[in-house]
């Protein structure tokens, strides 16, 4: 079933996966707190990912790297100069927007100085309309801006913002700002002074700490190409568009492969690549038809790609990006061996010569990544005239895998015997006894969290030595004897991803949308 954000952030609050960061203290937003089963299935969501692209194969490493890096990291990447959003602001309601996430939106300028036009007659002014996306003109910019319409510029004296083609999508007010690129790296210092010498950045991605770690890895492990780092770790950003919950927050992890191939090879491992990623969010259970790929336009392209295809899925706000597959080239590499000064090639054995590998790099986030399985997961269904909240999680990213739930907590020996069981099970999957209220709710509370099983112990199990084993999406129910109940759930807990039924076929990536 579609499901509504409301109803999501109310589950996730309700029953303890996800709360607002700092909320005694009326929150800071664009925080979020993983409560006991937030945290569990964010442990899953990247075990299952790490098993998937570090143990299930054989050409990927895995890798841990720090949070804080040289400040040179960041100038090499192009972080420092190019990472940054064009703000406007509202001059009527102070609220501040992303200029590209308002449409239509132009700045106007008035450009004063000496200018030739295309008749050959002298002005000494002209007015210009630029995009979101594209800074005041300087005198550089202007004059290839003007070229394109055949005014020569003598002399640029000032540069004027006249107003912008839009209104404020809030207030109304034709009131915006010109846009101001701001930068979302966060800033701090090492040391206890605080200038410029000092500044270190929190990583905005955990790329980069791969990239200057490419020769530790290629040397250590005595890797050929094509091969792949990955690692999982947060990244922050100081992002001013916020807002639909965990999607865009301040401090989110990223799952991330660097994939290291021969120059020319890029295209082919680019779709390999996509593929694996696609395949691997319909293994842990997400609907095929709820993913689509989508291809970047040449405009939308970060600094360093020379293609990207984003994996979205159809979140209650539209279609938007879990993943990104970018095929990087060399930029990163080359980068940092002109920054560092370090041979970071890579020599061939079999054509005896050196080159920089090109990177195609799947890049996912672990926050997106939970709230998608969430939402996917969701349903309702009624029961005896009674809505049932069900969560139907793939096994492996379920928190809780067993509840034992005694049917009468005034009978000690019931309550004993369900104490052990809870003991026994624990050893081997995260078991959690509830006694603390009537069965009908306990298996509402474990339902609504998508614990997979339930185990019931009642009177009758003191005398037939029995329990009740409740499946969770299809509420079945088997009489298992209690010491079969560990290999019941050892052979009905699936734990494995599931079969690729319906695979993205390699080769149909040509451009636009994909369902
Ligand atoms: N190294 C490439 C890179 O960082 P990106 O598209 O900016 O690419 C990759 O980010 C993924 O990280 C996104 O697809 C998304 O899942 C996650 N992500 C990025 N910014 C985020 C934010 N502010 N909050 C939550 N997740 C975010």
């Amino acid at each position: 079933m579609d499901v509504t954000l409301d109803t999501i952030v109310s589950l996730c609050k309700r029953r303890g996966f996800i709360f607002q960061g700092s909320e005694i203290y009326g929150g800071l937003a664009a925080t979020y707190d993983y409560g006991p089963l937030g945290a569990e299935l964010k442990r899953n969501v990247k075990e299952a990912w790490w098993r998937a692209v570090v143990h299930e194969r054989d050409d990927i490493e895995g890798l841990d790297s720090s949070i804080l890096m040289h400040p040179e990291v960041w100038r090499a990447s192009g972080h420092v100069e190019s990472f940054a959003d064009p703000l406007v602001d509202c001059r009527s309601c102070r609220k501040r927007f992303r200029a590209d996430h308002l449409e239509g939106y132009q700045a106007r300028y008035w450009l004063l100085g000496e200018f030739v036009d295309e008749t050959g007659a002298r002005r000494d002014q002209v007015s210009i309309e630029l995009g979101a996306a594209i800074p005041a003109p300087d005198q550089a910019l202007a004059t290839s801006l003007l070229r394109e319409r055949g005014v020569t510029v003598k002399a640029l004296d000032e540069v004027r913002f006249e107003g912008a083609s839009r209104a404020c999508p809030d207030c109304g007010a034709r009131a915006l700002s010109e846009p101001r690129m701001f930068n979302l790296m966060f800033r701090t210092h090492v040391g206890p002074v605080q200038d410029e010498a000092s500044v270190v950045y929190l990583r905005p991605e955990t790329a980069q700490g791969i990239f200057v770690n490419f020769d530790n890895v290629l040397t250590t492990t005595r890797r050929k190409l094509p091969f792949g780092i990955a690692q999982i770790g947060k990244s922050f950003r100081n992002e001013v568009t916020t807002k639909a919950f965990i999607f865009r927050t301040l401090e989110f992890e990223q799952m991330e492969i660097e994939y290291f191939v021969k120059p020319g090879e890029d295209e082919v491992w680019h779709e390999r690549l996509l593929r694996d990623r696609f395949n691997w969010y319909v293994r842990y259970g997400i609907q095929p038809e709820r993913l689509r790929l989508r291809a970047h336009t040449a405009g939308e392209l970060a600094h360093y790609a020379k293609a990207c295809y984003d994996i979205e899925y159809r979140f209650p706000m539209g279609w938007s990006e879990l993943e990104g597959v970018a095929n990087r080239t060399d930029y990163d590499l080359r980068r940092h061996r002109e920054f560092s000064r370090k041979e970071l090639s890579y020599f061939d054995p079999i054509e005896k010569r050196r080159y920089v590998p090109y990177v195609i790099e799947p890049s996912a986030g672990v926050d997106r990544s939970a709230m998608a399985f969430l939402m996917d997961a969701y349903d309702e269904e009624v029961v005896k005239d009674r809505t049932r909240v069900v969560l139907r999680l793939h096994h492996a990213l379920a928190p809780i895998k067993v509840a034992v739930l005694p049917l009468l907590k005034n009978r000690p020996d019931v309550v004993e015997v369900a104490h052990r069981l809870a003991d026994d099970l624990k050893r081997r999957w995260l078991t959690r006894y509830d006694d603390t209220a009537g069965i009908g709710k306990l298996y509402r509370r474990q339902d609504e969290i998508g614990t997979p099983f339930c185990v019931t112990v009642d009177v009758d199990s003191m005398t037939d030595q029995r329990v009740t084993l409740r499946e969770r999406d299809s509420m079945r129910q088997d009489r298992v004897a209690i010491d079969r109940t560990a290999d019941y759930l050892a052979e009905h807990l699936n734990l494995e991803p599931g079969p690729i039924e319906t695979p993205l076929a390699v080769g149909s990536l040509s451009g636009g949308d994909h369902a």
